[in-house]
């Protein structure tokens, strides 16, 4: 028997997810909102349907011959006329799944095709994709803006179309970037720069995930595309070139000193202090993610606090260690941290 206080919270985390407020909404593959997307839905669509024609022909041969051929009287032992050796049946059976498996390859190779070799505009958005044991770091080289697990793009549209270009690389094994509804799963390869690109045509946040096993928490390697109409776009933009906020009252320059003063600056930045880890996530901005930890939870204060008193209770082997903070050094660091809008 379910206790009430469990009951209860499993209503909530069900409205949660209902409501789409949960951590870990899950993509819907066939609404493509983008070009890459849209190649992928078709292949796989025209491989569905010969699938189910397959299907259909193989179900409804077996179904026939149960029914027409099944034994009717009791005594009845013969056995049926054994065909062995008939070409045209070897014919058959050899040469159509041929023609199939052709006719697969190709859509899927001219798809492959149409996605990679198109020219981009000089003017595309270009974003560095780096994949860390288990977030996503996502560079602007040309905007100067570091951010993490959360990737923003300008909305497409017929008249003012917007490419963004993914160069992705890894900082230690291999992962692979997938959000389903913008395009097809791409490698990130220790060594290797490959590259992708999207024109999402729809506003609002995509979910993806890391779609290749890279360690323990592979499963929480989540990532967010928030596709934006270009003027919000050119807001967040602005937002995020500015130095980390620094509104000077003295509990604020308290909990400012606690934070540079402990290790945490080793393995994150914060621009405009002398906070310049590139270990972990940057947290200039830390404030305008919605959620923390690669989307393993959503970023509220309380969770925020959760986080950083002992991170490997909420994503256990994370390579975030406990940092054994004092009651008054945590408060600090996340009075500090919750200032960084
Ligand atoms: Cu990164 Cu799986």
């Amino acid at each position: 028997m379910e206790s009430p206080s469990r009951l209860t919270g499993l209503l909530f985390a069900t409205a949660a997810f209902a409501l789409g407020q949960s951590a870990h909404p899950v993509a819907n593959m066939f609404k493509p909102q983008a070009t890459p997307a849209d190649s992928v839905y078709n292949v796989s669509m025209l491989m569905l349907a010969i699938c189910a024609a397959i299907f259909l022909v193989v179900g409804g041969l077996i179904v026939f011959t149960i029914v027409r051929f099944r034994s009717r009287k009791m005594d009845d032992s013969r056995e049926p006329v054994q065909v062995y050796g008939s070409n045209r049946i070897e014919i058959a059976w050899t040469v159509i799944p041929i023609l199939i498996v052709v006719v697969l390859s190709m859509a899927t190779a001219r798809a492959v095709v149409e996605v990679q070799s198109r020219r981009m505009p000089a003017n595309a958005l270009k974003v560095t994709v780096v994949g860390h044991q288990w977030w996503w770091e996502f560079r602007y080289p040309e905007l100067g803006i570091v951010t993490a697990n959360e990737l923003h793009v300008p909305l497409s549209t017929v008249f003012k179309p917007a490419h963004t270009v993914l160069r992705l690389e890894s900082a230690d094994v291999a992962h692979s970037f997938w959000v389903p509804q913008l395009a097809g799963k791409t490698d990130l390869i220790p060594g290797i720069t490959n590259s992708m690109w999207i024109d999402p045509r729809l506003t609002g946040t995509f979910f993806g995930n890391c779609a290749e096993y890279c360690g323990t928490q592979h499963a929480n390697m989540l990532l967010r595309v928030i596709v934006e109409p270009p003027a919000d776009f050119e807001k967040w933009v602005a937002a995020q070139k500015l130095d980390a906020s620094s509104a000077s009252n003295p509990q604020m320059e308290s909990a400012r000193a606690a934070f540079l003063s402990l290790s945490c600056i080793n393995c994150h930045a914060v621009s405009g202090t002398t906070a310049s880890g590139t270990f972990g996530p940057d947290l200039s901005h830390l404030m305008s993610r919605a959620t923390l930890g690669a989307g393993v939870i959503l970023n509220t204060p309380e969770n925020l606090r959760a986080w950083v008193k002992d991170p490997q209770a909420i994503k256990p082997g994370n390579l975030m260690p406990n940092m054994q903070l004092t009651s008054r050094e945590l408060d600090e660091v996340v009075t500090y941290l919750a200032s960084l809008k």
